[in-house]
């Protein structure tokens, strides 16, 4: 089986969809490759576009902050996107975008096999748990279809960068993280 490293390569010379043609740098994603916990976002922007790294921008600030109230480094869990390059202007991912993408996070998780998988933001939940709205179920574990047949754990969040604009999805967002150390110490 293919280890990080060699999926990452991929991902950073990838051409299959119209999103290589803008990007700066492909953001494979970083971390423990042996991590109990994935952390999903939505897309680069563009600070992580620049530097092909997840989350170095003001929402990876926030990120890094969530992970220290829980006694957490970016270096003990894994952090990428849903889509590994850029979209222009910041736009959402199309679905086919997330369509041609998706076999890399796959591949990721594959070689991972995470306890638990945080989606940040409604894009990363409804690409693992469709039909959900993020306002109701934000904070609590949900069991269900992993991507090989097996149940996993998923716990959506917020996506940090809604607590930029909004003080009180901060809050929330910090509430929410408090309770991930009590569900993984149940999942196994
Ligand atoms: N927002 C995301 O969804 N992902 C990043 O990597 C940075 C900001
Ligand atoms: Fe390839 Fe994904 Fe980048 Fe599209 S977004 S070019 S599928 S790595």
């Amino acid at each position: 089986m293919l280890n990080i490293e060699e999926v990452n390569k991929e991902v950073r010379n990838c051409i299959k969809c119209g999103l290589c043609k803008t990007r700066t740098n492909a953001v494979p994603g970083e971390g423990n490759p042996n991590a109990d916990i994935v952390f999903i976002g939505e897309a680069p922007g563009k600070n992580e576009d620049l530097e092909g790294k997840p989350f170095v921008g003001a929402a990876g600030k926030f990120l890094n902050e969530l992970l220290a109230s829980i006694a957490l480094t970016r270096e003990e869990v894994f952090i990428t996107n849903i889509v590994k390059c850029r979209p222009p202007g910041n736009r959402d991912p199309e679905e086919s975008e997330i369509k041609t993408c998706w076999p890399y996070l796959k591949r990721h998780l594959k070689i991972i096999k995470p306890k638990l998988i945080v989606t940040l933001g409604r894009h990363s939940m409804n690409a693992f748990l469709p039909n959900l709205k993020i306002s109701q179920v934000h904070g609590r574990a949900k069991r269900y279809k992993g991507l090989w047949g097996e149940k996993q754990v998923y716990f959506p969040m917020y996506h940090p960068a809604v607590a930029l604009y909004n003080g009180s999805y901060r809050k929330t967002l910090l509430e929410d993280m408090k309770k991930i150390p009590k569900i993984l110490s149940k999942i196994d």
